[in-house]
């Protein structure tokens, strides 16, 4: 049947791809700095499409000159936008002037921002920031003019500021509520720089020391317990001795009391904004849909059955050897999600294909076409066949429906579908296919796995960004999404090694359209029983684990804690059934830290030698403890978990 149906697409492919490339990771990593915008009152971001190859043609956005499509200025001045930083804005590596100033934005700003190393100009004056000043800040060695004034940090000055190499304009930490001494290290300031400290809770005398002398009183204006030189204000003897902060505050990794608290401000994002997009993706489904229909409409029904028990060998076709005839049956679609995607449906039948995996899901495939870069395809497998035509109509719908919310999902830590397929007997989706195993390989061996192990920054930057995918993934949409599948195996490797969280939706595709509401919600323990793994149970939050197996729904929750499994699998590089005593791996380190016992006891031998990682090591744990609390109602929102593995640096 393939020859008219492949026809149909292949003129339905031509009209679509217009040659258009996907959005580029820079691209993704606005896209989640306007998701993270709740209110944008004067449509500056309207510009922001997801449609588009690169962001450069983008409001504010400016781009590195000779292509590529890197971001290198992100200005957005006094547009009023409400919201908050997200740490993907880490991502935009060759960034160099990061100018929001007078905009509503509250919360945190990002740990991760010290990844900047380009960044030149850091401008976030005039907004609702709060918390303190990640230490980090200090890494970026490009900055030469920071503003940070008219905000709420509050907190001390980061001594380290003092040392930004390239500090040479201006920094403004005015009115804000800092606290505590002016650290005598703001002394080695370059003279010419502009500093500006007036309008906060500062104390103590003024360290005589380098440009500090030589600033005219105004710097430290508005500070009622500031005292000496060169204010008119003495200091009352010993008792007002500057407090000097340590040295490491704010970059403390130990900080496991952040993990519990959420964040601040970090509302979902307002119905406007996700409107737009949702509509976007909805007509330009229907447009997708209705040419398919026009063009299928003409063709005959011819439809022969095979079954698809060829993938056992090395490499096999999606289509078998027959010949796939007819097509144009009511119900069947093909639709590249993204408009980047150029493959035909041929093509992709025909393309040798190497199974690549098992899973509850389905088998996947790895598709390699004639031309161009291979694809992820995953076969779903098939729910219950055989009952009346009557419900095979909803049963697109609802396949359409899941399969486009899968698509709408677009950060750079979630693996991407490209497109999908959908016939009676044959359900397709279409990722990118990412060569490097996962994070479960990696750690614990298998075909695509190194072996060397893991060293600790690589473990450390691959959780980082698990945790930002799930988080989006959380808060996306306003259904607000449970993966219900959290594993290492689920947090893919590409060939930088950067993670995407996959298998986000299937849970929801797999169980079929026409089965009831409750067990469309299949829980933790139904995808662990699926999966057939017993090491799959391991992540399952108690709560879940109901006494029948599948009665209990997946929860978000549920997926913080597989999520603080995976982080204990990241520190001790054992299975999640690995614990020692016969315990699981989350009892048994639970247990070794309520008795203390030592750290390289519970620690991956091979981490030991970087001795320098241990203080991260333990924040990590500390994390993961949080995740893996038996209340529920004690684990952090994936959000909070995201930012305190940021913090982790
Ligand atoms: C900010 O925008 C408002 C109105 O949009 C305008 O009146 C004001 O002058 C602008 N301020 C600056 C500093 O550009
Ligand atoms: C700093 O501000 C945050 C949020 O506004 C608050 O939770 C925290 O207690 C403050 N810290 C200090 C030391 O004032
Ligand atoms: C620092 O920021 C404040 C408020 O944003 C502004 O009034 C002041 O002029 C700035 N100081 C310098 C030295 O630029
Ligand atoms: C996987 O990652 C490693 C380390 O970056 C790299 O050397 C290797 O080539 C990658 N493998 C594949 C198949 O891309």
């Amino acid at each position: 049947m393939a020859a008219v149906r492949v026809a149909a697409v292949a003129v339905l492919l031509a009209v679509v791809a217009v040659a258009a490339a996907a959005l580029n990771t820079d691209g993704l990593a606005l896209l989640a700095l306007k998701f993270a915008v709740t209110d944008d009152p004067g449509s500056g971001l309207d510009t922001w499409r997801d449609a588009d190859a690169d962001p450069c043609s983008w409001a504010g956005v400016t781009c590195v000159d000779g292509g590529g499509g890197r971001v290198a200025g992100v200005e957005l001045a006094n547009l009023s936008l409400a919201g908050y930083l997200p740490s993907e804005l880490s991502l935009l590596s060759e960034l160099e002037t990061l100018s929001l100033p007078a905009n509503r934005l509250s919360g945190q700003i990002p740990v991760a921002i010290s990844a900047l190393q380009k960044l030149t100009t850091l401008d976030l004056a005039h907004n609702f920031l709060s918390g303190q000043i990640p230490a980090g800040i200090g890494r970026l060695a490009s900055l030469s003019r920071l503003d940070l004034s008219s905000n709420q940090l509050n907190g001390t000055l980061p001594p380290s500021i003092a040392g930004l190499p390239s500090l040479s304009g201006v920094l403004n930490l005015s009115y804000n509520h800092f606290v505590g001494g002016i650290p005598p290290e703001f002394g080695g300031i370059p003279v010419a720089v502009s500093l500006d400290l007036r309008g906060n809770d500062l104390a103590g005398e003024i360290p005589q020391v380098g440009s500090l002398v030589n600033q005219g009183p105004t710097a430290f204006d508005d500070n009622p317990r500031l005292c000496g030189f060169p204010l008119k204000i003495e200091c009352a003897g010993e008792r007002e001795e500057p407090r000097i902060p340590q040295s490491n505050n704010g970059m403390n990794p130990g900080a496991a009391a952040e993990v519990g608290r959420p964040p601040k401000h970090r509302s979902s994002p307002t119905v406007p904004i996700l409107a737009v997009i949702v509509v976007a993706a909805i007509v330009a489904g229907l447009v997708l849909q209705w040419q398919c229909r026009r063009r299928c409409a003409a063709t005959t029904r011819n439809e022969d059955k095979e079954s698809s028990t060829k993938e056992k060998s090395a490499a096999v076709t999606l289509a078998g050897t027959e010949e796939r005839r007819g097509g144009g049956e009511e119900g069947e679609l093909f639709v590249a999600v993204d408009d980047g995607f150029g493959m035909e449906l041929e093509e992709l039948l025909r393309a040798s294909a190497y199974v690549v995996g098992k899973s509850r899901g389905g088998i996947v495939y790895r598709v390699v076409p004639g031309r161009g870069t291979a694809v992820a395809v995953r076969r779903l497998s098939e729910p219950d066949d055989g009952d009346g035509t009557e419900s095979g109509w909803r049963r697109r719908r609802a396949f359409e429906t899941e399969a486009a919310a899968i698509g709408r999902a677009r950060h750079p830590n979630v693996a991407r579908l490209r497109a999908y397929y959908y016939a009676p007997d044959e359900k397709l989706l279409i990722y990118d296919y990412l060569g490097n195993g996962s994070l479960h390989s990696a750690l614990h061996g298998g075909p695509t796995a190194s072996p060397t192990p893991l060293p600790w920054s690589v473990r450390l930057s691959i959780v980082q960004g698990a945790a930002r995918g799930l988080a989006y993934l959380h808060e996306c949409s306003p259904r607000r999404y449970v993966h219900g599948c959290i594993k290492s195996s689920k947090i893919l490797l590409d060939d930088e090694l950067r993670p995407h969280v996959s298998g986000f939706g299937l849970a929801r595709l797999v169980a079929g359209a026409h089965k009831t509401a409750q067990s469309r919600k299949l829980g933790g323990a139904a995808c662990a029983l699926r999966s057939g793994a017993l090491s799959a149970l391991s992540y399952v939050a108690p709560e879940l684990r109901a006494p029948g197996g599948t009665a209990a729904a997946a929860t978000q929750k549920g997926d913080v804690f597989a999520f603080g499994v995976v982080l204990l699998e990241a520190v001790t590089g054992r299975q999640p059934t690995e614990g020692e005593g016969g315990l699981e791996l989350e009892a048994w380190v639970r247990r070794a830290f309520k008795e203390e016992r030592p750290l390289s006891e519970v620690v991956d031998p091979s981490l030991l030698g970087e001795v320098h990682a241990k203080k991260q090591v333990l924040a990590v744990f500390h994390v993961a403890l949080g995740c893996t609390e038996p209340d529920p109602e004690l684990r952090p929102r994936m959000r909070a978990v995201a930012e305190s593995l940021d913090r982790v640096n």
